[in-house]
């Protein structure tokens, strides 16, 4: 039997970015693997590296909780739950930063733009946080784990500090794998297409929130940045903004993107954005609906429920064993 592990931080409202990157292939794979096992969690440990305000917060944990099971996440395969309700994962990143280095954090580009824009009250927590992140997933054996682009050298640095550890104790961490889809692994922001589309955008033009309504989606994706070049064609270095389109395209409807080309490329750029607003909001109104019944149930605090005690068996067996190895206790 193999594990996925994967989690999403509640800072904000989920994105397509969010939704193409990572949420839509955790569906993808649940339908095509058969005996593996999907650990998915809300990394609410996470999103507190940066000031969050507490009822947002619990809005957005409770957001996100449900929208994995709305996106089409089967309940009987995915053991769902919130990371601040497992204690291990923080006890394991604590045991873990003795075996990282300041240099590597330092390297972190995610970390490194985050502390460019907030100049002032970094926290230390943001720095350690790719620790955190490598505690979450090692803690369960996780065979891959599926992200987006921009989580990749998180994953780096998880198997360098699993390799360090089984180097000086033996081996006891499985070493992970990421998957990174090869379409749609960097949705980019729509405004400003050299940059990843994101919840902290400076215009929420930018970006489509899932749960946006489809009027406002259709307005979003007719603005989108394109170019003078005129012409539906797939050229990322001077077409970014119509590439990045042509990902969407692609991702949402499991096209090539050379299909898509074709089709689009006599008719213009109305034409190809008219079309692909009809994909993402054909997409998303059937996720918005399930969501919202997924929200009046209670069926949601029962699956974290049961999501919860089955993590919790896999954390504590693990950490104790850690603990032990490392020499620590009487
Ligand atoms: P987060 O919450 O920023 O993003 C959640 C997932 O969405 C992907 N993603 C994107 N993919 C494509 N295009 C985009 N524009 C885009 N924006 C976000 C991310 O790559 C990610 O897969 N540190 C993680 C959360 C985390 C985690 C983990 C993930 C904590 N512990 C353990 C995996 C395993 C994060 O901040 O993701």
């Amino acid at each position: 039997m193999k594990r996925i592990v994967s989690g999403i931080k509640p800072s904000g409202t989920l994105t397509l970015g969010n939704y193409i990157g990572a949420i839509r292939q955790f569906v993808q794979l649940q339908q095509t693997l058969s005996d593996t096992e999907f650990f998915l969690f809300v990394a609410d440990m996470h999103a507190i590296t940066v000031e969050q305000d507490p009822a947002q917060l619990k809005k957005h944990i409770r957001e996100i909780a449900a929208m994995y099971l709305a996106a089409g996440l089967d309940q009987d395969k995915t053991v769902l739950f919130i990371q601040s309700e497992i204690q291990e994962h923080v006890e394991l990143g604590y045991l873990l930063q003795s075996l990282t280095y300041m240099g590597e954090l330092e390297r972190m580009t995610q970390y490194k733009d985050k502390a460019k824009k907030q100049e002032t009250g970094i926290t230390s927590a943001l720095f350690t946080y790719p620790v955190l992140m490598a505690a979450d997933i090692i803690l369960y054996d996780a065979d891959y784990v599926p992200v987006g682009e921009d989580q990749k050298q998180h994953l780096e640095i998880t198997r360098d500090i699993a390799t360090r550890f089984n180097n000086r104790y033996g081996s006891f961490f499985k070493i992970p794998e990421p998957i990174i889809p090869k379409i749609g692994a960097r949705i980019m922001d729509l405004q400003n297409p050299e940059q990843k589309m994101s919840k902290s955008s400076s215009s929420d033009k930018g970006y489509i929130a899932l749960l946006d309504d489809p009027k406002v989606i259709t307005k979003k994706i007719k603005s989108a940045v394109t170019d003078s070049y005129g012409k539906v064609q797939y050229d990322p270095i001077n077409q970014p903004g119509v590439a990045n389109l042509l990902q969407i395209y692609a991702t949402l409807t499991n096209q090539e993107i050379d299909t898509i080309v074709d089709q689009y490329q006599t008719l213009g750029y109305k034409n190809f954005k008219e079309d692909l607003a009809v994909v993402v909001v054909d997409t998303l109104v059937p996720i918005q609906k399930k969501y919202q019944e997924i929200l009046a149930s209670n069926l949601l605090d029962h699956i974290l429920d049961q999501g919860r005690t089955r993590a919790q068996e896999i954390a504590v067996k693990k950490l104790t064993k850690c603990k032990r190895l490392i020499g620590l206790g009487r």
